[in-house]
């Protein structure tokens, strides 16, 4: 039975079963972390407004690696959620199975196309027709600095690399551990997007996302990899397995310095009652300010028999400008769209609206390798690996290197 048929199948047993109700959404998603339910409880309070139910299907696990096998998995057995949270290529690929709902109609009444960025569009959108709902965007080339922890070493909010170590290595001095990490792969690889994109942008393009076989291997990549490793020394013996948000905790409760990662982080800050400028700092990582290594969450509908007037009334809730803000406001992110005022929104988060303009318009918005903006997922997790091989020391930079261009040619 093909996908298609298999989902048809199940949708209707469904509806015999009375398993579903039809205005009710079933929504995987991997927003399991405090800040990222605060956000979601928005979502849902949103759509129970509007009469439709929420089944929650949560899978934990950062860039969707996790939430992504569990779908494959409940399609491959003929039972689809109605909508899922999708990163970039994932969408891409779903939609290319021909198994997602048409969400045009929506998308023309209501003028997404006036409003959502181009390079969101790219995700959005196949064949020329809306698939997705962008509820957001994330981007990856972030600091979050314990403000008190950088005030105790006399220095500046570093901008350059040197800059960077000094501050680790004055955090080192004052008995905390520098750097809070977590030991799984797509952190290693978010630390990954900013280290190439301190590089420079023509190196990130080239790398990441044209895969460019000298890049892949050559001698940027090898001084990335060094770079990872000279991080790797500021992270504490317990790193190994920790979710992300026990590391933003670790900044939060100044047990640690800083934390490399996405603007999710944020709103674990704002959980905490931390406010941005006086508890903790948010900076571009040091040699990337103007550049955006970016994610966007989107909602993908599944193609099912009952239960689409719900699906397109949560897609027309994501895309509600006011609900962008309200929305964005507690995830850390930035609104999806380009007419969404910025004055609910932190300092932080007006930085990131500024800097998503900026970077758009000057050339400088690449997608993230991390979170499946930058290549398919197979290239992906392939890189994956070797950073996480890398960072757990089973190869020095110049392997790593080789090893990247070896991974990306075997996964293509
Ligand atoms: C998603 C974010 C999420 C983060 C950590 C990223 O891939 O885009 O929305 O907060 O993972 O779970």
């Amino acid at each position: 039975m093909t996908i298609k048929k298999l989902l048809a199948s199940a949708a209707l047993t469904a509806l015999t079963a009375g398993a579903a109700h039809a205005e009710d959404v079933e929504v995987l998603h991997w927003w399991t972390s405090g800040g990222e339910a605060a956000a979601l409880n928005v979502l849902k309070d949103d759509l129970a407004g509007q009469g439709i139910g929420w089944i929650d299907m949560p899978v934990a696990g950062g860039g969707g690696e996790a939430a992504m096998t569990t779908l494959r998995a409940r399609v491959t057995a003929g039972d689809a959620p109605t909508a899922v949270q999708m990163l970039g290529f994932d969408i891409k690929d779903w939609a290319g199975e021909g198994v997602l709902g048409n969400l045009d109609d929506v998308a023309s009444s209501e003028g997404w196309d006036a409003v959502v960025p181009e390079a969101l569009q790219f995700f959005s959108k196949h064949d020329g027709h809306w698939i997705a709902a962008p509820v957001n965007v994330h981007s990856t080339n972030w600091v979050w600095i314990n403000k008190a922890a950088l005030d105790a070493t006399g220095l500046a909010e570093p901008t350059s690399w040197d800059e960077l170590i000094a501050v680790l290595d004055a955090m080192e001095a004052n008995g905390i551990t520098p750097l809070a990490h977590g030991g799984q792969a797509w952190q290693d690889a978010t630390i990954l997007d900013a280290v190439v994109l301190s590089l420079g942008d023509d190196f990130y393009k080239a790398a990441m996302i044209d895969l460019d076989p000298d890049a892949l291997s050559g001698e940027q990549m090898v001084e990335a990899f060094n770079r990872m490793e000279k991080l790797r020394g500021y992270v504490d013996d317990n790193f190994s397995g920790r979710d992300w948000n026990l590391a933003s905790s670790m900044v939060i409760n100044g047990e640690a310095g800083m934390q490399m990662m996405g603007d999710w982080a944020k709103g674990e800050f704002l959980r905490a009652d931390q406010t941005p400028g006086e508890d903790f700092v948010c900076i571009r990582f040091p040699g990337t300010q103007g550049a955006v290594t970016f994610n966007s969450d989107q909602f993908v509908m599944f193609e099912v028999e009952e239960g689409a007037e719900a699906q397109k009334a949560m897609a027309a809730s994501v895309m509600n400008p006011t609900f962008q803000s309200a929305f964005n406001v507690v995830k850390g992110s930035v609104p999806a769209r380009t007419d969404v005022p910025n004055d609910d929104f932190d300092d932080c988060g007006k930085k990131g609206m500024a800097d998503l303009a900026d970077a758009g318009s000057n050339g400088r918005l690449f997608g993230s390798m991390a979170h499946g903006h930058s290549v398919p997922a197979a290239v992906k997790n392939a890189m994956y690996d070797v950073v996480t091989a890398h960072f757990n020391g089973e190869y020095d930079a110049e392997t790593a290197a080789e090893e990247m261009l070896n991974a990306v040619e075997s996964a293509q």
